[in-house]
Order: structure tokens, then C-alpha cells, then sequence
């Protein structure tokens, strides 16, 4: 007798990821439009720091026929999927544009890059202020002297609070789950979990344990790394439901104190 295999097995990790969390030409809009505002020369070598499959930087590489990449992630298993499944799908002389680098972003020594990206709050991970500030001083020094480091970020009165978050995606429920979150070193636990109209479920598909890190402490850090500048840039309101965002992020220093936002953060080296 065969058994008919559950959606849970026959998903793919990194393709639910990549259909839940990422949104990479939203992303690469922010990135391009910001260079523009800020830089009247052609951006050409962007970095991906925690660059887990490369995704980011295929889209970058998609955009223009000058732009190169440079993906960095520890994790070996995680860039051979990008590498097989998001570098796979680009033409031969795209994937000539694009390298992965299986490193730590603290140690990885390579040519200066006019951006470098840390994306979906990986930087989190630095549970200490002196950690976070190493990374910051390494990747102001990996940058062109007017290159441009963005991060994102998230906060808002619900981030500190042990919840589960289900969101409906195509096919399938996305669920954030804020497990633990110790009010005294700011630290949490938080999973992704996967569900499916079968009832079967993908428990803890991605885990992480970092610190929830508040705007003016990045800025802060930002700046003793010696960025001349640390902006945050903040979403604009929907004009028709002022509870929704607009997809519209401009410098601010002023902003709702909304139950969950994300920003971007962009510093500039000079
Ligand atoms: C939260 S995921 C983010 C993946 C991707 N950047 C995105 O936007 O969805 C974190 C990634 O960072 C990598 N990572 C964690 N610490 C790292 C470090 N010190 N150096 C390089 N990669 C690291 C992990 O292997 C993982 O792929």
C-alpha cells in the first residue's frame, strides 16, 4: 500500500521561505530609488551580507546589465539551494555577475562595494552592542568611501510580546511565532512555522535567537562605527484605510507608534 505523501513533505523549505517572508522587488526598488536620491554616479557592486539563498542579489542582478553581486552567508547547505534553484534560473551571463561566499560577514575580506544590504533583521543576531558594532565597523570598512549600508528593521508595541502571528499566503499559512522575549537583555526566541489545508504543519521550519534591537540604539551604533550618517526611513499611511501602509518609505524623525512596523535604516560611509 502506498501512502500519499502530506503537503508538509512535499514542500520545500527555502521555496515557502522566499513565497512568505521575502519581497525582493519591493526591496531592490527601496535600494535603487535611495542610491538615486543620494548618489548622482552609477551604482554597480551590491553586497548581500546573510545573504541566505541569494535571492536579494538575483533580483539585483535581474535589474541592470551592470549591476553586480556578492552574497555572503555561513551557511554552506543554504547557498548550494540558492545556488542550484535562484542562480540556476538566471541567464549564463547573469550568473557571470553574481558570487556566493560561504563566510562569516565579520570576517569576509572583499573588494569595496557601493551597498551592502542586511536584510530581514539578520543583524539581530548580534546579541551584544559590542558584537553590533563590530559589524557595523566591518562593513563600513567594506564599503567605497560614498558607499551606502541599508538594513531593515522591525519594532512596535507587539514585538516584545510571546504571540503567534498566521498570515495567509498562496497555498499555504505562514506563522510567526514570538516564542520567548526576556524583558531584561531584550533577547528572544522566534520560530517560522508552515501550515497547510491538509492539516499537516512545518514545526519551527526556521529558528532564530536574537535581540530585539531599538531604532535609536542602531542608529547610535551606526554612528560610533563612524557613518556619517544613520536615516530612518519610515512608511507612509494608505490613503484609503490609515491603518494599512503605503509601501512608501521616507526619512523621518517622527513616527507612529504603531503595534508592529518595519523601517529601513540606510547609513552613509561619507
Ligand atoms: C534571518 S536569515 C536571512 C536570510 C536572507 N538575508 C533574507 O533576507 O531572507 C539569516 C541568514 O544569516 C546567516 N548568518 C547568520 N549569522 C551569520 C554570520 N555571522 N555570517 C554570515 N552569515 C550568517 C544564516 O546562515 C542565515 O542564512
Amino acid at each position: 500500500m502506498t501512502t500519499r505523501k502530506t503537503q508538509a513533505e512535499l514542500s520545500d523549505l527555502h521555496i515557502l521561505y522566499q513565497n512568505s517572508v521575502q519581497e525582493v522587488e519591493a526591496e531592490i526598488d527601496f535600494v535603487v530609488a535611495t542610491w538615486k536620491q543620494l548618489r548622482q554616479r552609477q551604482v554597480c557592486l551590491l553586497r548581500e551580507d546573510f545573504c541566505g539563498t541569494a535571492n536579494t542579489s538575483c533580483e539585483w542582478i535581474r535589474r541592470n546589465p551592470v549591476h553586480q553581486a556578492i552574497g555572503v552567508d555561513m551557511d554552506a547547505a543554504v547557498l548550494e539551494w540558492g545556488r542550484k534553484h535562484n542562480l540556476g534560473a538566471l541567464t549564463a551571463e547573469q550568473q557571470q555577475r553574481l558570487s556566493l561566499l560561504q563566510d562569516n560577514v565579520l570576517n569576509a575580506e572583499l573588494e569595496p562595494v557601493d551597498i551592502t544590504l542586511a536584510m530581514n533583521f539578520s543583524y539581530y543576531l548580534f546579541l551584544t552592542r559590542a558584537d553590533l558594532l563590530a559589524y557595523f565597523v566591518s562593513a563600513r570598512n567594506g564599503l567605497k568611501v560614498d558607499g551606502l549600508l541599508i538594513l531593515d528593521s522591525y519594532g512596535g508595541y507587539e514585538a516584545p510580546m510571546e504571540l503567534e502571528e498566521p498570515r495567509e499566503c498562496d497555498g499555504f499559512t505562514y506563522i510567526w511565532d514570538q516564542a520567548k522575549f526576556n524583558p531584561i537583555n531584550s533577547e528572544m526566541d522566534c520560530h517560522i512555522h508552515f501550515e497547510f489545508d491538509d492539516g499537516s504543519r512545518i514545526e519551527k521550519a526556521f529558528s532564530y535567537h536574537w535581540r530585539l534591537w531599538t531604532l535609536p540604539e542602531i542608529q547610535e551604533l551606526l554612528l560610533e562605527a563612524g557613518f556619517s550618517t544613520a536615516t530612518v526611513y519610515w512608511e507612509g499611511t494608505d490613503e484609503d484605510d490609515e491603518e494599512e501602509g503605503n509601501g512608501i518609505y521616507e526619512p523621518a524623525t517622527e513616527g507612529d507608534a504603531d503595534a508592529g512596523w518595519i523601517a529601513y535604516i540606510v547609513a552613509e560611509n561619507n
